[in-house]
């Protein structure tokens, strides 16, 4: 499932991060690549143990924990420290597919990669190019959003960064370890909640509603590898 998360940060949120990352260090995005992804990679990155990349990281995840939107789709275990990253001067990403496994430098914890994101953080009118393109079972799908908008999109999916000829892109992306490691359970368990969310809208739904539920948390029973 590919999924769009509006708003995770305010417009004024995602400016006060951009104009802070304007004035960062950035280094080879290359520095975190694998081997097959560092040929395809081209462009900059804020280095993993930066101080702006933990703080803003930090803010980014704590917001997070509490979308339920992102809560509901990605059930996270745990979440990679976010990353930030920098398009500019036809720099791009060729097709690649994301590490397996990544491995926090700083508590040295291993995350399994189920499920990737990108939040925008520069307005789509500010640059030229950038686009996310992720290639899932409906074909290629070309992602450019919103400053403070995020796109989630199982890890399992080929993915490019189309170049960006003009302006800057600034993003920031990670990782995600879900409870539920497979896209069509996670997928499925998403629709439920969705459903039974707007079925217990009607109070005349009640009982119906709690029986669902009930068949939500014994599916994650079922499947949840904590
Ligand atoms: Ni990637």
């Amino acid at each position: 499932m590919l999924l769009h998360i509006d708003a995770v940060l305010s417009e004024e949120e995602a400016a006060r991060c951009r104009a802070a990352l304007e004035q960062a260090d950035w280094v080879d995005g290359r520095a975190t690549a694998g081997y097959q992804s560092a040929r395809a990679k081209h462009n900059l990155q804020l280095a993993e143990d930066h101080p702006l990349a933990l703080e803003l990281g930090e803010h980014i995840v704590s917001v997070l924990e509490k979308n339920a939107l992102f809560m509901g789709a990605a059930l996270p275990l745990r979440v990679f420290p976010p990353l930030f990253n920098r398009y500019d001067g036809g720099h791009s990403f060729g097709t690649h597919v994301d590490n397996a496994v990544r491995q926090v430098r700083s508590t040295g914890h291993r995350i399994r990669t189920d499920l990737s994101a990108t939040l925008f953080l520069t307005n789509p009118e500010d640059y030229e190019g950038g686009e996310l393109v992720i290639e899932d079972s409906h074909g290629a799908q070309s992602v450019k959003l919103p400053a403070g908008h995020m796109v989630l999109y199982p890890s399992t999916s080929l993915h490019h960064v189309r170049p960006v000829t003009h302006g800057a892109r600034i993003s920031s992306f990670f990782w995600i370890q879900s409870m539920i490691r497979g896209d069509a359970q996670r997928t499925l368990l998403f629709d439920l909640d969705m459903a039974i969310q707007r079925l217990a809208a009607d109070s005349r739904n009640d009982l119906s509603a709690v029986q669902l539920t009930g068949i939500y948390h014994n599916l994650i029973r079922m499947w949840a590898e904590i």
